[in-house]
């Protein structure tokens, strides 16, 4: 058993106790890669860890954000139109402790975008804790006039970009021993009437779990976490099918975003012997689905 350095040949160090970690900068300024050797417990007592959140200006990615901010994170607010918000998360995470929140701009069906999302992280940090694959795009599609543009809307947001950013940042993550947690949905492995883009694109984001769990272990650890009922969509005041969906729910009520983002944090950050898991945190919907 070995740890492997990307910077140092592939070479696997072999004492249990020993990283390689990537810092620094060189005399002309520029990112280089340093190896240097850490005990496991140095690393997981005292580093500021460094986690990317996707759509992280509001709701559920808000909260995500937050709470990884607390387990000592440094976050990367990811959004796409909600300036407005990701910058007032920013500034209250960063009141608490400074420049420990940053935000980027990116469309994620957009391949530019996500090459300069990944570029803008690999600017500011040279290892990646945590990639939380959280933006996503929901609304029905009808069997008969679904569009390209509709499908392109929700394969891009929940499939597409969560699988090329994870590529584009493959480097930060095995430097850092890090891990990628995806958020899923009940929905992914039974279906949703009138949403079949949707779980067309959330079935194919839980075998990209499976699949990267397998292809990029040991290094980088990948895991789901699958919400039942937690937000409503904004726009939804259809409450008699949300009344439906909570009797058919074990626990009789919907979910907080918290309980969403404890499942985060544990996967991402505590479950180190933990990888290719998809953890539904749905109040036992998934029983009656
Ligand atoms: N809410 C639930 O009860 C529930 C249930 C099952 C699964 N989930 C899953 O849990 C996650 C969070 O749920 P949520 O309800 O909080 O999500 P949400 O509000 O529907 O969307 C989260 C964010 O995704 C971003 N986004 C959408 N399309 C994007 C694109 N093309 N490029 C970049 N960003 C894009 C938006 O950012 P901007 O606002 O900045 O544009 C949006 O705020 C999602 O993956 C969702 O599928 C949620």
């Amino acid at each position: 058993m070995g740890y492997f350095c990307p910077h140092n040949g592939g070479q696997l160090f072999t004492h249990a106790l020993e990283l390689c970690w990537w810092f620094g900068q060189d005399d002309g300024g520029s990112l280089r890669a340093h190896r240097r050797v850490v005990s496991v417990s140095d690393r997981t007592k005292s580093r500021i860890r460094q986690a990317l959140v996707t759509g992280a200006a509001r709701r559920i990615g808000a909260c995500i954000a937050e709470t990884l901010h607390q387990r000592a994170c440094n976050v990367f607010l990811h959004y796409h139109n909600s300036g407005d918000a990701v910058n007032q998360l920013a500034a209250k995470l960063n009141a608490i402790r400074p420049d420990s929140a940053f935000t980027i701009q990116a469309d994620l069906g957009v391949p530019k975008d996500i090459e300069y999302l990944a570029g803008q992280i690999k600017a500011k940090t040279a290892g990646l804790d945590l990639l939380v694959n959280n933006a996503s795009k929901f609304f029905p599609t009808i069997v008969g006039s679904t569009t390209a543009q509709q499908w392109n809307d929700l394969v891009n947001s929940n499939l597409c970009g969560p699988y090329f950013l994870t590529q584009a940042l493959l480097a930060e993550l095995t430097v850092a021993g890090g891990s990628v947690v995806n958020l899923l949905d009940v929905h992914a492995a039974r279906p949703m009437h009138g949403h079949v883009v949707y779980c067309i694109a959330k079935a194919g984001l839980q075998m990209m779990t499976l699949a990267l769990a397998k292809d990029l272990g040991p290094h980088i650890r990948v895991n789901g976490v699958a919400p039942g009922a937690i937000l409503w969509p904004e726009q939804d005041s259809g409450s008699e099918e949300q009344q439906k969906i909570l009797k058919k729910t074990v626990m009789g009520r919907a979910g907080e975003a918290q309980d969403i983002a404890s499942a985060v944090a544990y996967l991402g950050l505590d479950a180190t012997y933990v990888t290719g898991q998809v953890l539904a945190v749905d109040g036992g919907r998934s029983l009656h689905i």
